[in-house]
């Protein structure tokens, strides 16, 4: 039988995973590569991997046999069946105390049973999210492991070094939590994705239909925002679309078809803060957006149907109006955070996981789509008050949010006299006003329920005692304990 000197082995020869393989390798860690098509082992055996320590293996129990003990074998294999089949054909040739760590972008409920299965028989399993796409996973990866608490001590200092840095220097990887955790996270991080990439695209609309600015102007004002508090991937990013241009000179981003695509991440962060009771709006407006943009034929049709307002110009100082967009778009962004930290708070006291919220933006910071200069002031306000109730009571993003919000009211305004949809801006901003009212309409809604449905409803006066009111002088006097709708 082949020796044992692989340092982990990695299964699942796509872009993601041959990067990856590479990057453990640039680290001095000797990594055995496999894949379902056998075929491209040799392949990236003879080619990218040609000169390197990396070595392979042609069948699953050769694979095994390659790995110093304890095993620990990394799968970045399409989510859902295919990592169970794995699983399940690795088994017979690993030993109680071997890890497996799926890579994937697998569902949380999914993780949170392998881990459980396979603690039955013995074996560590690890949920890691792992986030940059492909450069990432080359020269750094953002990792968010989760899983098995056991195994973090054998797999943390592959993950570490593999890891992006921090500007401080700090690995961009740390331990989440157990059964799903890390997988939730990553879930949370790309529904965040989503709704960073959505307020943008609404300002970016604002500043093309109310501002009539060219392409490379707006360029110009993403390049100086990068510069600032909106300094991250995103903003740098968008500043690089908005330049690039099409063969005939013109900037290529006008001509691409207005119908996102999505594979399902910003979804599940939706249907989950459903479940939960959270109201992680902007994520969830974020995806609707998505899904309304897809409409095209019939928002077509619809653009010459419905009526909107005459004048569609911003009339006033083009130049403030920008520099009130950064502040529209940064606060909007501070909701949306202070919504997904709101969320994870909640699974983890769901699920008993002992979530560190500061590692989490420390893990956000770097290497990954949502790296910004933001996320490290979200990890110093964790950092401050581990137990912090909500971001936006951080007194630097209560001090933000407060010089931003006037300037954020006049956008939305503007962009609703001007007939501009912004769903993910108009959102945060309802919810940071629900959230700082301590009075809510929700008595008269209350009062609704009781009066046709006799659901009860509490008093100011005496609460936690719930009473029910005869409102029209014919309904009974009996409450609707039995059932809540
Ligand atoms: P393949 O090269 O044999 O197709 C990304 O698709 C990675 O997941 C590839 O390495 C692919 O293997 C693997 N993969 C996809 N579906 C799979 C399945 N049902 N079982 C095992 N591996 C699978």
């Amino acid at each position: 039988m082949s020796q044992a000197t692989a340092d982990i082995g990695l299964i699942g020869l796509a872009v993601m995973g041959q990067n990856l393989i590479l990057n453990m390798n640039d680290h001095g860690f000797v990594v055995c590569a496999f894949n379902r098509t056998v075929s491209k082992v040799d392949h990236f055996l003879e080619n990218e991997a040609k000169g390197t320590k990396i070595i392979g293996a042609h069948s699953v129990e050769e694979f095994c046999s390659k790995l110093k003990r304890p095993r620990k074998i990394m799968l970045l294999v399409k989510a859902g069946p295919a990592v169970d089949e794995f699983i399940k054909t690795l088994l017979p040739h690993l030993e109680k105390g071997d890890i497996i760590i799926d890579g994937g972008n697998s569902h949380f409920p999914d993780t949170n049973r392998r881990c459980k299965e396979l603690a039955d028989q013995g074996i560590l399993f690890v949920g890691s999210g792992v986030s940059g796409g492909e450069e990432g996973a080359r020269y750094g990866p953002s990792l968010m492991p989760g899983g098995n608490p056991a195994a973090w001590e054998h797999i943390k200092p592959i993950f570490q070094s593999v890891a992006a840095k921090a500007p401080d220097g700090q690995p961009c990887c740390d331990w989440v939590g157990e059964g799903g955790a890390g997988h939730y996270v990553k879930m949370v991080h790309n529904g965040i994705e989503y709704g960073d990439m959505q307020l943008i695209a609404e300002v970016y609309q604002i500043m093309k239909e109310a501002l009539d600015l060219t392409e490379d102007q707006m360029a110009d004002i993403f390049e100086q925002w990068n510069k600032e508090e909106l300094n991250s991937f995103l903003i740098e990013i968008t500043r690089d679309v908005l330049r690039y241009k099409d063969t005939d000179g013109k900037p290529l981003v006008d001509k691409i078809l207005d119908k996102a695509g999505q594979k399902g991440t910003g979804k599940w962060t939706g249907i989950d803060s459903l479940d939960r009771g959270i109201p992680v709006t902007l994520i969830a407006e974020a995806v609707y957006a998505r899904c309304l943009s897809s409409f095209k034929e019939e928002r077509t049709r619809a653009s010459k149907i419905l009526k909107g307002p005459t004048n569609a110009k911003y009339q006033g100082d083009k130049q403030q109006f920008v520099q009130q967009l950064g502040s529209a778009l940064y606060a909007s962004k501070l909701v949306s955070y202070a919504q997904g930290f709101m969320l994870m708070r909640q699974a983890a006291d769901d699920f008993g996981w002992n979530l560190n919220y500061a590692g989490i933006a420390l893990m956000w910071r770097g290497g990954c789509i949502i790296r910004s200069v933001f996320l490290g002031q979200i990890k110093d306000a964790y950092n401050n008050n581990p137990k912090l109730e909500n971001l936006l009571f951080d007194p630097f993003f209560t001090d933000a949010a407060a010089k931003a919000q006037d300037a954020w009211r006049a956008v939305i305004g503007t962009a609703a006299q001007l007939g501009i949809p912004t769903p993910s801006l108009s959102t945060a901003l309802s919810f940071y006003d629900g959230l700082r009212h301590e009075r809510l309409p929700a008595n008269l809604i209350q009062a609704q329920r009781d009066y046709f449905g006799a659901h009860t409803y509490e008093r100011l006066d005496n609460p936690g005692k719930y009473v029910h009111t005869n409102w029209t002088g014919t309904g009974g006097n009996v409450s609707a304990s039995t059932y809540q709708a």
